[in-house]
C-alpha cells in the first residue's frame, strides 16, 4: 500500500535554519517543536494564500536553497533486491507468443492489469542536509501499469499483447519536466529532516508529497481507475494505459481515498445466479477518505453512474488512522481503526509521521450502509493490524469479517528509518524454520506475520469472536475473492504465500506461492494441533527462486461454482530473471499452471492486479497500432 495521506494547504514563515552542523536532535527538537506548534492548526486548516507576485521571486530563492542545502542519492538495492527495481516506459504493446501451455478455450477475454511502484529516476532517493537525513520508503515509487491483453480470435485462438506505461500524476509529470527528483522524502527519517522537507515541499509544490498512483486499480461505471492512498484516483483509458483525468466525483469529493474501495451490487438470493447478473459498474460504490486533519476519516457513497456522490459521512474518529481496505455486507458497511497513525504532531515532538502505537486501542466499526457517526456499531478487538480483508458478510446477528491479521505492521518501517535491512530482516523471519540458519522459534508478536483471520461481530449482542484461520507455516497477503461474492458468504479465498525465508534473507517481502482457502472445511490436521478451528488449505508453490504478484481471480464466463475459474499472477524467476504471468485452475490448484507466458520484458514486483473482462476484438489496433495480424483481417471481414 503507499501510506501517504497528506492534504495539507500551507501558510507559515519558514524559520531560518540553524548552521549547527550536524545537528543536535534535542536541540532541534525544542526549537522546532516551539516554533512549529503554533503553525500546526494553520498548517491543518489555512488554503495557500502565498500572494502570487511575490511566490515567483521566492519560489526561486527557495528552490536554490533546497538545491544548495539538500543532498539527494539514490538508495541502494542489495543483489536479493534487484527484482524490486524500477523498470523502462513501455508504452507500446508487444505481441507475446512464448507461451507454454494452453490458455484455456473459456478463458475470459479481457485485461490483466497490475500497479506496482516504479520510481521514476531508477531509483527512491533520501536527502540529507543540516536538518538531518530524510528518505522515501519502499511503497513511495510512481505507479506503473503492467497489462496483459487476451484477446480472442474468431478462430478461437489467442492473442496476447503486453504493455506497460506510467500513471502520470501531476507531480509525476512536474518532476519529469524538473528531470530530477524534486520532492524532499518525508516518510521516514530525522524528525527536523521530516519536517523541513514537508515545509519545503509545501512552499515549492503546494503538497507535501509526491502523489503517487501505485497501488491498486479498480473499475467503476464502466471506467478503470489507479489508486493510492495520498492522491485522488487518476482514470485509464484501459486500451492505451494513458492517464486520462482525476477523479473528483465533479467536484463532490475532495480527498483521496483507501486503496480498496468496494462496489455495491443488487443482491440476489440465487447465489448461482450472483455471476451471471453481476455486470461491472452496476452498483455504487463505497469509498472511505482518511486525511491527516479533521474529518480524519468520511465514508461515501458514489452513484452506479460514477456522477454523483450519493452520501458523504464524517466518522467523526479522533485520530488520523491509515486505513487501508473497508469491507461491505448487504446492509453494513465495515472498517478498521487500528493504531496505524498518522501524526505531524508526533514529528514536532521528535517522533515518526508514521507509527503503528502497539498499546493503542484496536476496534472495528460497522455502520449502516447510509448511516453515520452516531450509527456506527463498535467492536473493540485484539490489537492488531490488518491491511486486507477477504471479505465482510452477515451470518444472522453476526457480521464477520475474514483478513490478513499481523501483530505489527511493515509500514513504514524501523522508526525513523536506522537500520532498515536488519529491521526488515528480523521483522519478516518465519515463525518456524527447518532452514537452521534463523533462529528455530520467534514468537508471533516480534514479527510482522499477516495471517488469515476470522472477527465475528455480533449485532445483538455487541460480543465479538476471534480466530485465527491457518496455522503459522506460511504468513499470506494480498488476499482476493471472486467478486461476485464481495459482501456475500462465501466458501473460497486465495492469498499470496510469503516466504518467510527469502523475504528475510532480502529484506523485502516476498511470496513464492499461493494459497486458496477453504473457510467452511477444517483442517485435516486441526485436531493434532495446539490451536483449534483452523481450515482447509491448499498451497501452490512455484519453483524455487520464483516469486509472484499482483495475483486476482478470473472467474469462468459460463461458470456455476463460486471458484469455477483461474488465479492469474505476475511471477518473476530470479535465477533465470525471467518475468512470466501464471494461470492456474482454481479447481485444480496444486496443479500446475495450464499456461504460462512468458513476458517479453521483466516486470518488477508490485502490489495489487485485477482482471476486467471485456471484448476486445475490434480493439486489437488501439493496444498495438503497429498489429497486423489474423485479428485484424478477420474483424474486418464480419464489419
Ligand atoms: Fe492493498
Amino acid at each position: 500500500m503507499a501510506s501517504s495521506c497528506l492534504l495539507f494547504h500551507v501558510h507559515f514563515s519558514a524559520q531560518k535554519p540553524s548552521k549547527c552542523s550536524p545537528p543536535s536532535f534535542d536541540h532541534f527538537k525544542s526549537t522546532l517543536s516551539s516554533a512549529f506548534k503554533p503553525f500546526l492548526k494553520e498548517i491543518q486548516q489555512l488554503p495557500s494564500r502565498i500572494d502570487a507576485g511575490v511566490k515567483n521571486t521566492s519560489l526561486e530563492l527557495v528552490d536554490a536553497f533546497v538545491d544548495s542545502v539538500f543532498e539527494l542519492v539514490d538508495q541502494p538495492l542489495l543483489p536479493s533486491q534487484s527484482n524490486f527495481a524500477p523498470v523502462d516506459e513501455s508504452k507500446e504493446g508487444v505481441q507475446v507468443t512464448n507461451i507454454d501451455g494452453k490458455i484455456p478455450d473459456d478463458f475470459a477475454e479481457g485485461v490483466y492489469i497490475r500497479n506496482g511502484s516504479n520510481p521514476l529516476f531508477g531509483a527512491l532517493t533520501s536527502a540529507s542536509s543540516m536538518f538531518g537525513s530524510s528518505s522515501n520508503i519502499w511503497v513511495e515509487g510512481e505507479g506503473m501499469l503492467h497489462a496483459l491483453y487476451f484477446c480472442k480470435c474468431r478462430d478461437g485462438s489467442w492473442t496476447v499483447v503486453y504493455k506497460n506505461r506510467y500513471v502520470e500524476t501531476d507531480t509525476f509529470k512536474l518532476e519529469k519536466q524538473r528531470n530530477k527528483p524534486s520532492f524532499l522524502p518525508t516518510l521516514e527519517g530525522d524528525s527536523p529532516a521530516v519536517l523541513s522537507a514537508c515545509l519545503f515541499n509545501m512552499l515549492r509544490f503546494g503538497k507535501v508529497n509526491k502523489d503517487v498512483s501505485n497501488t491498486n486499480v479498480f473499475e467503476h461505471a464502466g471506467k478503470l481507475y489507479s489508486i493510492a492512498e495520498n492522491c485522488v484516483p487518476r482514470q485509464i483509458n484501459i486500451l492505451t494505459l494513458q492517464t486520462l483525468e482525476d477523479w473528483e466525483v465533479k467536484g463532490a469529493w475532495n480527498r483521496p481515498f483507501c486503496s480498496h474501495p468496494k462496489i455495491l451490487d443488487q443482491y440476489v438470493s440465487d447465489l448461482c445466479n450472483i455471476m451471471k447478473q453481476k455486470a461491472p459498474g452496476s452498483g455504487e460504490l463505497v469509498i472511505m477518505g482518511i486525511d491527516a486533519t479533521k474529518p480524519f476519516a468520511e465514508m461515501g457513497v458514489i452513484s452506479e453512474d460514477g456522477k454523483k456522490l450519493l452520501h458523504r459521512v464524517d466518522l467523526k474518529l479522533d485520530r488520523c488512522i491509515l486505513c487501508h481496505e473497508i469491507g461491505v455486507t448487504q446492509r453494513y458497511i465495515v472498517f478498521m481503526d487500528h493504531p496505524l497513525l498518522f501524526g505531524l504532531k508526533r514529528v514536532v515532538e521528535g517522533g515518526s509521521l508514521i507509527k503503528y502505537e502497539k498499546e493503542g486501542d484496536a476496534r472495528i466499526g460497522i455502520m449502516p450502509r447510509y448511516g453515520d457517526a452516531d450509527s456506527i456499531q463498535w467492536f473493540k478487538v485484539k490489537p492488531n493490524c490488518t491491511f486486507h480483508i477477504f471479505n465482510c458478510f452477515e451470518d444472522g446477528d453476526e457480521v464477520v469479517m475474514w483478513g490478513c491479521r499481523a501483530l505489527d505492521s511493515i509500514i513504514p518501517g524501523p522508526e525513523k528509518g536506522k537500520n532498515k535491512f536488519d529491521w526488515f530482516s528480523r521483522k519478516l523471519r518465519p515463525i518456524n524454520s527447518s532452514e537452521g540458519s534463523i533462529d528455530d522459534q520467534v514468537s508471533e508478536e516480534e514479527l510482522v506475520f499477516p495471517r488469515p483471520y476470522e472477527w465475528r461481530m455480533n449485532m445483538q449482542t455487541g460480543d465479538v469472536k476471534e480466530r485465527n484461520l491457518t496455522g503459522t507455516e506460511f504468513a499470506m497477503d494480498f488476499p482476493f475473492i471472486n467478486d461476485a461474492f464481495i459482501g456475500l458468504q462465501n466458501n473460497y479465498g486465495y492469498g499470496q504465500v510469503r516466504d518467510s525465508v527469502a523475504s528475510s534473507a532480502s529484506g523485502m517481502a516476498k511470496y513464492g506461492g499461493l494459497a486458496k482457502l477453504y473457510f467452511g472445511e477444517q483442517s485435516p490436521e486441526s485436531y493434532l494441533r495446539e490451536e483449534q478451528g483452523l481450515i482447509k488449505v491448499e498451497y501452490h508453490i512455484f519453483e524455487k527462486n520464483t516469486f509472484c504478484s499482483g495475483s486476482a481471480f478470473v472467474p469462468k464466463d459460463e461458470g456455476v461454482d463460486e471458484d469455477d475459474g483461474w488465479v492469474i499472477t505476475f511471477v518473476h524467476n530470479e535465477d533465470t530473471n525471467t518475468s512470466q504471468v501464471l494461470i492456474i485452475d482454481a479447481k485444480s490448484f496444486t496443479s500446475k499452471p495450464v499456461a504460462k507466458i512468458t513476458l517479453p520484458y521483466r516486470v518488477p514486483y508490485g502490489f495489487h492486479g485485477a482482471f476486467m473482462p471485456m471484448p476486445l476484438q475490434n480493439e486489437m489496433l488501439t493496444i498495438i497500432p503497429a498489429f497486423n495480424s489474423k485479428i485484424s483481417n478477420q474483424a474486418g471481414k464480419t464489419r
